[in-house]
Protein backbone atom coordinates (compact mmCIF):
# COMPACT_ATOMS: atom_id res chain seq x y z
CA UNK A 1 0.00 0.00 0.00
CA UNK A 2 0.81 3.72 -0.50
CA UNK A 3 2.32 4.67 3.16
CA UNK A 4 3.38 8.33 4.73
CA UNK A 5 6.69 8.84 4.62
CA UNK A 6 8.71 10.84 5.60
CA UNK A 7 13.24 11.96 5.12
CA UNK A 8 16.11 14.48 5.46
CA UNK A 9 18.84 15.51 2.99
CA UNK A 10 21.68 18.01 3.53
CA UNK A 11 22.47 20.68 1.18
CA UNK A 12 25.83 20.15 -0.94
CA UNK A 13 28.59 21.90 -2.18
CA UNK A 14 30.11 21.84 -4.87
CA UNK A 15 34.04 21.77 -4.80
CA UNK A 16 34.22 20.93 -8.44
CA UNK A 17 31.56 22.67 -10.03
CA UNK A 18 28.23 20.96 -12.93
CA UNK A 19 27.98 23.94 -15.45
CA UNK A 20 26.21 23.17 -17.89
CA UNK A 21 24.08 19.70 -19.17
CA UNK A 22 24.71 17.24 -22.08
CA UNK A 23 20.88 16.46 -22.45
CA UNK A 24 18.49 19.22 -21.19
CA UNK A 25 15.61 16.73 -21.02
CA UNK A 26 17.37 13.82 -18.91
CA UNK A 27 19.16 16.64 -16.71
CA UNK A 28 22.62 14.47 -17.82
CA UNK A 29 25.80 16.96 -17.03
CA UNK A 30 27.61 17.75 -19.66
CA UNK A 31 30.93 17.09 -16.59
CA UNK A 32 31.17 15.42 -13.72
CA UNK A 33 31.21 17.04 -10.16
CA UNK A 34 32.71 16.47 -6.98
CA UNK A 35 30.77 18.03 -3.18
CA UNK A 36 30.24 18.13 0.28
CA UNK A 37 27.24 17.02 2.15
CA UNK A 38 25.99 19.60 4.49
CA UNK A 39 24.71 18.32 7.91
CA UNK A 40 22.72 21.31 9.73
CA UNK A 41 21.36 22.56 5.94
CA UNK A 42 19.21 20.57 5.19
CA UNK A 43 15.43 19.95 3.69
CA UNK A 44 13.09 17.71 5.95
CA UNK A 45 9.65 16.45 3.78
CA UNK A 46 6.97 14.67 4.47
CA UNK A 47 4.47 12.82 1.75
CA UNK A 48 1.16 12.24 2.99
CA UNK A 49 -1.22 10.12 0.77
CA UNK A 50 -4.78 11.55 0.25
CA UNK A 51 -7.19 9.99 -1.92
CA UNK A 52 -9.02 13.07 -2.42
CA UNK A 53 -6.58 14.75 -4.42
CA UNK A 54 -6.21 14.87 -8.34
CA UNK A 55 -2.89 16.00 -8.39
CA UNK A 56 0.16 16.61 -5.21
CA UNK A 57 -0.28 19.55 -3.42
CA UNK A 58 2.78 21.05 -2.03
CA UNK A 59 3.97 23.63 1.11
CA UNK A 60 7.22 24.48 1.72
CA UNK A 61 8.00 26.38 4.52
CA UNK A 62 4.51 26.16 5.86
CA UNK A 63 3.61 28.03 2.74
CA UNK A 64 1.99 27.19 -0.17
CA UNK A 65 4.22 26.23 -3.43
CA UNK A 66 4.24 25.54 -6.86
CA UNK A 67 3.89 21.88 -7.37
CA UNK A 68 5.13 22.05 -11.09
CA UNK A 69 8.33 20.42 -10.85
CA UNK A 70 7.17 17.81 -7.89
CA UNK A 71 4.54 16.78 -9.89
CA UNK A 72 6.38 15.69 -12.54
CA UNK A 73 8.77 14.41 -10.35
CA UNK A 74 6.57 12.06 -8.13
CA UNK A 75 5.09 10.66 -11.92
CA UNK A 76 8.86 8.55 -12.35
CA UNK A 77 7.84 7.01 -9.02
CA UNK A 78 4.45 6.42 -9.73
CA UNK A 79 5.19 4.98 -12.94
CA UNK A 80 8.20 2.82 -11.70
CA UNK A 81 5.41 1.78 -8.68
CA UNK A 82 2.35 1.18 -11.27
CA UNK A 83 0.79 3.38 -8.69
CA UNK A 84 -1.81 6.19 -9.09
CA UNK A 85 -2.05 7.98 -5.34
CA UNK A 86 -1.58 11.92 -5.12
CA UNK A 87 -0.10 13.06 -1.82
CA UNK A 88 0.59 16.35 0.37
CA UNK A 89 3.83 17.24 0.35
CA UNK A 90 5.29 19.24 3.10
CA UNK A 91 8.82 20.39 3.05
CA UNK A 92 10.92 22.81 5.50
CA UNK A 93 14.29 23.73 4.87
CA UNK A 94 16.79 24.28 8.13
CA UNK A 95 18.40 27.35 6.38
CA UNK A 96 16.65 30.39 4.21
CA UNK A 97 15.52 29.30 0.84
CA UNK A 98 16.71 32.66 -0.88
CA UNK A 99 20.42 31.85 0.46
CA UNK A 100 21.42 30.03 -2.65
CA UNK A 101 22.26 27.01 -1.01
CA UNK A 102 21.48 24.51 -3.52
CA UNK A 103 17.58 24.26 -1.66
CA UNK A 104 16.83 22.18 -5.27
CA UNK A 105 19.75 19.42 -4.24
CA UNK A 106 18.64 18.79 -0.56
CA UNK A 107 14.81 18.85 -2.06
CA UNK A 108 14.76 16.21 -4.81
CA UNK A 109 16.97 14.11 -2.75
CA UNK A 110 14.71 14.01 0.44
CA UNK A 111 11.91 13.75 -1.74
CA UNK A 112 13.46 10.52 -3.82
CA UNK A 113 13.88 9.10 -0.19
CA UNK A 114 10.30 9.44 0.44
CA UNK A 115 8.91 8.48 -2.36
CA UNK A 116 11.13 5.49 -2.33
CA UNK A 117 9.63 4.59 0.67
CA UNK A 118 5.69 6.02 0.25
CA UNK A 119 5.72 3.37 -2.43
CA UNK A 120 7.50 0.78 -1.03
CA UNK A 121 10.40 0.76 -4.06
CA UNK A 122 13.32 -0.70 -2.03
CA UNK A 123 15.36 1.14 -5.08
CA UNK A 124 18.92 1.64 -4.17
CA UNK A 125 21.02 4.45 -3.20
CA UNK A 126 22.60 4.45 -6.88
CA UNK A 127 19.01 4.50 -8.44
CA UNK A 128 17.90 6.98 -5.84
CA UNK A 129 20.80 9.40 -6.95
CA UNK A 130 19.81 8.56 -10.53
CA UNK A 131 15.86 9.54 -9.77
CA UNK A 132 17.27 12.92 -7.92
CA UNK A 133 19.26 14.29 -10.71
CA UNK A 134 16.23 14.30 -12.89
CA UNK A 135 14.67 16.63 -10.62
CA UNK A 136 17.80 18.68 -10.47
CA UNK A 137 21.52 17.83 -11.72
CA UNK A 138 23.17 18.65 -7.86
CA UNK A 139 20.75 16.89 -5.74
CA UNK A 140 22.01 13.33 -7.21
CA UNK A 141 25.00 14.24 -4.81
CA UNK A 142 23.01 14.73 -1.86
CA UNK A 143 21.78 11.24 -1.53
CA UNK A 144 25.58 10.54 0.00
CA UNK A 145 26.79 12.04 3.00
CA UNK A 146 30.74 13.85 3.05
CA UNK A 147 32.39 13.94 -0.06
CA UNK A 148 30.45 12.79 -3.12
CA UNK A 149 31.75 12.49 -6.87
CA UNK A 150 29.11 13.00 -9.68
CA UNK A 151 30.15 11.08 -12.62
CA UNK A 152 29.09 12.38 -15.99
CA UNK A 153 28.05 8.95 -17.61
CA UNK A 154 28.31 7.88 -21.06
CA UNK A 155 24.85 5.87 -21.35
CA UNK A 156 22.44 8.29 -23.74
CA UNK A 157 19.60 7.12 -20.78
CA UNK A 158 22.04 8.51 -18.08
CA UNK A 159 21.60 5.38 -16.23
CA UNK A 160 25.25 5.47 -15.33
CA UNK A 161 25.04 9.46 -14.50
CA UNK A 162 24.80 8.77 -11.10
CA UNK A 163 26.65 10.46 -7.19
CA UNK A 164 29.24 8.04 -6.02
CA UNK A 165 30.44 8.66 -2.13
CA UNK A 166 33.90 9.20 -2.48
CA UNK A 167 34.80 9.73 1.61
CA UNK A 168 32.88 9.58 4.65
CA UNK A 169 32.58 12.86 6.52
CA UNK A 170 34.52 11.30 9.20
CA UNK A 171 37.20 11.17 7.11
CA UNK A 172 38.13 14.71 6.97
CA UNK A 173 35.61 16.96 9.42
CA UNK A 174 36.06 19.66 6.96
CA UNK A 175 33.59 22.64 8.03
CA UNK A 176 31.78 25.33 6.15
CA UNK A 177 30.77 28.91 6.46
CA UNK A 178 27.87 30.52 4.28
CA UNK A 179 28.56 34.57 4.03
CA UNK A 180 24.70 35.56 3.20
CA UNK A 181 25.53 38.91 1.09
CA UNK A 182 21.61 39.22 -0.19
CA UNK A 183 18.51 37.38 0.61
CA UNK A 184 16.80 38.40 -2.88
CA UNK A 185 16.02 35.45 -4.94
CA UNK A 186 18.54 35.35 -7.43
CA UNK A 187 18.19 37.49 -10.90
CA UNK A 188 19.29 33.92 -13.46
CA UNK A 189 18.64 30.33 -11.98
CA UNK A 190 21.07 27.79 -12.63
CA UNK A 191 19.86 26.06 -15.65
CA UNK A 192 19.39 29.26 -17.16
CA UNK A 193 22.99 30.44 -16.40
CA UNK A 194 24.05 27.09 -17.91
CA UNK A 195 22.10 26.94 -20.75
CA UNK A 196 23.29 31.08 -21.77
CA UNK A 197 27.13 30.17 -21.24
CA UNK A 198 26.96 26.95 -23.14
CA UNK A 199 25.09 28.56 -25.96
CA UNK A 200 27.01 31.65 -25.84
CA UNK A 201 30.08 31.32 -23.95
CA UNK A 202 33.57 30.99 -26.17
CA UNK A 203 35.09 29.96 -22.85
CA UNK A 204 32.40 27.35 -22.42
CA UNK A 205 34.54 24.30 -24.12
CA UNK A 206 38.31 25.67 -22.43
CA UNK A 207 35.49 25.01 -19.11
CA UNK A 208 34.32 21.33 -20.15
CA UNK A 209 38.30 20.46 -20.69
CA UNK A 210 39.17 21.71 -17.41
CA UNK A 211 36.85 19.60 -15.42
CA UNK A 212 38.06 15.84 -15.51
CA UNK A 213 41.94 17.38 -14.50
CA UNK A 214 40.30 19.45 -11.76
CA UNK A 215 38.45 16.14 -10.55
CA UNK A 216 41.42 14.32 -10.74
CA UNK A 217 43.15 16.59 -8.84
CA UNK A 218 40.38 17.19 -5.87
CA UNK A 219 39.75 13.20 -5.57
CA UNK A 220 43.50 13.07 -4.77
CA UNK A 221 43.56 16.11 -2.50
CA UNK A 222 41.26 14.89 -0.66
CA UNK A 223 42.24 11.05 -0.21
CA UNK A 224 45.41 12.89 1.03
CA UNK A 225 43.78 15.02 3.36
CA UNK A 226 46.25 17.59 1.27
CA UNK A 227 44.16 21.13 2.45
CA UNK A 228 46.22 23.64 -0.10
CA UNK A 229 45.68 21.49 -3.15
CA UNK A 230 42.57 20.90 -1.89
CA UNK A 231 41.66 24.84 -1.88
CA UNK A 232 43.39 25.44 -4.92
CA UNK A 233 41.56 23.22 -7.45
CA UNK A 234 38.34 24.49 -5.38
CA UNK A 235 38.99 28.02 -5.74
CA UNK A 236 40.05 27.54 -9.27
CA UNK A 237 37.09 25.33 -10.47
CA UNK A 238 34.60 28.26 -9.01
CA UNK A 239 36.75 31.33 -10.72
CA UNK A 240 36.55 29.24 -14.00
CA UNK A 241 33.15 28.40 -13.92
CA UNK A 242 31.84 31.90 -13.04
CA UNK A 243 34.32 33.29 -15.89
CA UNK A 244 32.84 30.73 -18.61
CA UNK A 245 29.19 32.30 -17.43
CA UNK A 246 30.45 36.44 -17.62
CA UNK A 247 31.87 35.21 -21.10
CA UNK A 248 28.36 34.63 -22.36
CA UNK A 249 25.99 36.65 -24.10
CA UNK A 250 24.84 39.03 -22.41
CA UNK A 251 26.90 37.95 -19.75
CA UNK A 252 25.82 36.43 -16.55
CA UNK A 253 27.11 37.78 -13.88
CA UNK A 254 25.95 36.50 -9.92
CA UNK A 255 28.50 38.53 -7.83
CA UNK A 256 27.86 41.27 -5.41
CA UNK A 257 30.43 43.64 -4.42
CA UNK A 258 29.98 41.95 -0.85
CA UNK A 259 30.68 38.93 -2.90
CA UNK A 260 34.44 39.73 -4.38
CA UNK A 261 34.98 41.63 -0.71
CA UNK A 262 34.66 37.50 1.18
CA UNK A 263 36.80 35.91 -1.67
CA UNK A 264 39.72 38.74 -0.84
CA UNK A 265 39.01 38.25 2.93
CA UNK A 266 38.95 34.71 2.18
CA UNK A 267 42.28 34.83 0.49
CA UNK A 268 43.58 36.92 3.30
CA UNK A 269 42.85 34.86 6.24
CA UNK A 270 44.34 32.27 3.87
CA UNK A 271 48.23 34.41 3.55
CA UNK A 272 47.62 35.50 7.34
CA UNK A 273 48.18 31.58 7.70
CA UNK A 274 43.93 29.89 8.43
CA UNK A 275 43.18 27.12 6.49
CA UNK A 276 40.56 28.30 4.36
CA UNK A 277 39.27 28.45 0.83
CA UNK A 278 36.20 29.87 -0.67
CA UNK A 279 33.77 28.50 -3.19
CA UNK A 280 30.42 30.47 -5.00
CA UNK A 281 27.54 29.09 -7.21
CA UNK A 282 24.87 30.52 -9.28
CA UNK A 283 24.29 33.33 -6.72
CA UNK A 284 26.22 35.91 -4.88
CA UNK A 285 26.45 34.10 -1.33
CA UNK A 286 30.43 33.10 -0.14
CA UNK A 287 31.27 29.52 0.69
CA UNK A 288 34.07 29.27 2.76
CA UNK A 289 35.43 25.65 3.63
CA UNK A 290 37.98 25.50 6.44
CA UNK A 291 39.22 23.45 9.05
CA UNK A 292 36.92 22.84 12.26
CA UNK A 293 39.94 24.90 14.60
CA UNK A 294 39.67 27.92 12.12
CA UNK A 295 35.72 28.02 11.63
CA UNK A 296 35.57 31.00 14.63
CA UNK A 297 37.78 33.05 13.32
CA UNK A 298 36.64 32.58 9.58
CA UNK A 299 33.25 33.33 10.29
CA UNK A 300 33.77 36.39 12.52
CA UNK A 301 35.70 37.65 9.76
CA UNK A 302 33.41 37.41 7.11
CA UNK A 303 30.48 38.74 9.98
CA UNK A 304 31.94 42.36 10.13
CA UNK A 305 32.25 42.85 6.12
CA UNK A 306 30.23 45.61 5.03
CA UNK A 307 27.38 43.83 2.92
CA UNK A 308 27.34 40.51 5.04
CA UNK A 309 23.95 40.13 6.27
CA UNK A 310 24.99 36.67 8.15
CA UNK A 311 26.98 33.92 8.33
CA UNK A 312 25.58 30.39 8.46
CA UNK A 313 27.76 27.43 10.04
CA UNK A 314 27.61 23.58 8.86
CA UNK A 315 30.02 20.33 9.10
CA UNK A 316 29.78 17.72 6.90
CA UNK A 317 27.10 15.63 7.26
CA UNK A 318 25.19 12.19 6.33
CA UNK A 319 23.63 11.29 3.39
CA UNK A 320 19.97 11.28 3.02
CA UNK A 321 17.86 9.51 5.36
CA UNK A 322 14.27 8.10 5.96
CA UNK A 323 12.56 9.58 9.39
CA UNK A 324 10.62 8.08 11.68
C1 LIG B 1 26.48 26.33 -9.64
O1 LIG B 1 21.63 21.43 -9.77
O2 LIG B 1 20.68 23.75 -9.48
O3 LIG B 1 25.43 25.08 -7.91
O4 LIG B 1 20.23 20.55 -12.72
O5 LIG B 1 19.28 22.68 -13.59
O6 LIG B 1 18.60 21.83 -11.32
P1 LIG B 1 19.69 21.92 -12.38
O7 LIG B 1 20.89 22.77 -11.78
P2 LIG B 1 21.46 22.81 -10.29
O8 LIG B 1 22.89 23.45 -10.61
C2 LIG B 1 23.88 23.62 -9.66
C3 LIG B 1 24.95 24.50 -10.20
C4 LIG B 1 25.98 24.96 -9.21
C5 LIG B 1 27.20 24.05 -9.18
C6 LIG B 1 27.01 22.72 -8.51
O9 LIG B 1 26.24 22.61 -7.54
O10 LIG B 1 27.71 21.78 -8.95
Amino acid sequence: DIQEARARAGSNIALVKYWGKRDEALNLPATGSLSITLDTLHTDTRLVPDPSLAADQFELNGRPADPARLRAFLDRFRALAGREGHFQVISSNSFPTSAGLASSASAFAALAVAANRAFGLDLSPTRLSELARQGSGSAARSIFGGFVEMARGEAPDGSDCVARPLAPAEHWPLEVVVAVTSEEAKSVSSSEGMRRTMRTSPYYPAWVEQVDRDLALARESILSRDFAALADVAEASALAMHASALAARPGVIYFKPATLACLERVRELRASGLDVFFTVDAGPQVKAICRPEHRRPVADALAELPGVHRVLEARLGPGAVELP
